[in-house]
């Protein structure tokens, strides 16, 4: 009997399974190791994991904040219930704020320009608009660079006394805080550190003032400040490999993704598997077909370096990854319908994400965001089913 039969899921091809009791758990030991209150970042849908069920697995685990990226993700959540803080920190010029200055979003801002598009819509909805002043301590993305900050602040001042907005916070973020070493940690919490006195001298009443994304939060305590904004570390994953496993932190990869094989057959040596025949068998092999490729987010990159767990043990990818599917070396035993991982936990012997992104030579957090991809063939479902 196959495993497609047996599944309690029922899925027949491919799934992406998330475990929000795992979110919510990693946000709770997050906070308990950071001490200081919790911003979860659920932007880019949840790092792939779901935006509105990441979002309230977040809050569970006593998320204060959420952060997203994009209006539409702050309106969606605001859409769905939630009606906790939210941070919205990416805008081009012309984007309507009035919206999220009326859903009570508070927005991030970059430049003067862009202080009097939010006073517009502060003025236009009626109500005074939560931005964050964000600066560039050394990043150079976004955020006032060190040369506009003063003007920033002033206008912020400015437009503060006129009722159109509450300058409730400054922000900037880390450029190496993976790097514990890396000189550039220390030279832009001093540069953080400079801009809170400034914006404070010139009189505003700042409420946060948040720096450190996850691996700032856990490897550089004196960055913590009023506010940290979790995004990796809240999913299971390590946000310094090289320094910190998700064991080391307690917290637990929340996503699995699997497959059943298509199809399982022999293939004799001197075969070549896939588009080009990157691999040519050097022996007789077992192979198997799993049926998601690059257009589900599967990285071409993995061509002859990923593996899976297949029949108990690991496969590696057999040549290119195709659009739609790819070849696994798989023992004897392994026949269509079986089941395929991908990553998951690793705590029964499958790769995790960490693992692909090492083979892919990308990072964990390209290889959950990407999942699911354009095409959106693979059945996303969540576990923890109070949290969704
Ligand atoms: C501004 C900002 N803050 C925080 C984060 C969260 O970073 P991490 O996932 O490394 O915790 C991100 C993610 O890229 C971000 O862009």
């Amino acid at each position: 009997m196959t495993a497609a039969m047996t599944d309690p899921s029922g899925y027949r091809r491919a799934e992406i399974v998330v475990d929000l009791d795992a979110i919510r758990d990693n946000v709770e030991r997050l906070r308990a190791l950071a001490g200081v209150p919790v911003m979860v970042v659920v932007k880019a849908d949840g790092y792939g994991h779901g935006l509105v069920p990441s979002a309230r697995a977040a809050r569970a685990g006593g998320a204060t904040w959420l952060g997203v990226a994009d209006r539409g993700e702050a309106l969606a959540l605001r859409a769905a219930g939630d009606t906790g803080r939210i941070l919205a920190w990416l805008a081009v010029p012309g984007e309507d704020f009035t919206d999220l200055v009326a859903a009570d979003v508070d927005v991030a801002v970059y430049s003067v320009a862009q202080l009097d598009e939010i006073t517009a819509a502060a003025r236009a909805v009626g109500r005074p608009a939560r931005v964050h002043l964000k600066v560039d301590t050394g990043l150079s993305r976004g955020g006032a660079s060190r040369e506009d900050w003063a003007d920033l602040v002033a206008a912020a001042r400015k437009a503060e006394s006129a009722g159109e907005i509450a300058a409730v916070g400054v922000w900037s973020h880390f450029a190496a805080s993976d790097e514990p070493e890396h000189p550039a940690n220390e030279s832009q919490e001093t540069a953080f550190r400079e801009a809170i006195a400034l914006a404070e001298e010139a009189g505003l009443a700042i409420e946060v003032r948040h720096l450190a994304n996850s691996a700032g939060a856990l490897l550089r305590p004196s960055a913590r400040f009023d506010l940290v904004r979790f995004g990796i570390a809240s999913y299971g994953l390590s946000p310094a490999p090289d320094v910190v496993t998700p064991t080391d932190l307690g917290i637990v990869p929340a996503m699995t993704v699997r497959a059943h094989a298509a199809l399982a057959k022999d293939i004799a040596a001197g075969d070549g598997v896939s588009y080009g025949h990157l691999y040519v068998a050097d022996r007789a092999r077992h192979v198997a077909l799993v049926p998601l490729g690059y257009a589900d987010g599967i990285p071409r990159h993995a061509s002859g370096t990923a593996f899976v767990e297949v029949g108990g043990e690991r496969g590696e990818v057999l040549g290119r990854i195709c659009m739609d599917q790819f070849v696994v070396a798989a023992p004897e035993s392994v026949q269509a319908g079986d089941e395929v991982v991908l990553f998951g936990t690793g705590a029964h012997g499958e790769p995790t994400a960490q693992d692909w992104a090492e083979w892919c030579g990308t990072i964990s957090y390209e290889i959950v965001t990407r999942m699911g991809g354009l095409a959106g063939r693979a059945e996303r479902r969540w576990t923890g089913d109070e949290l969704r």
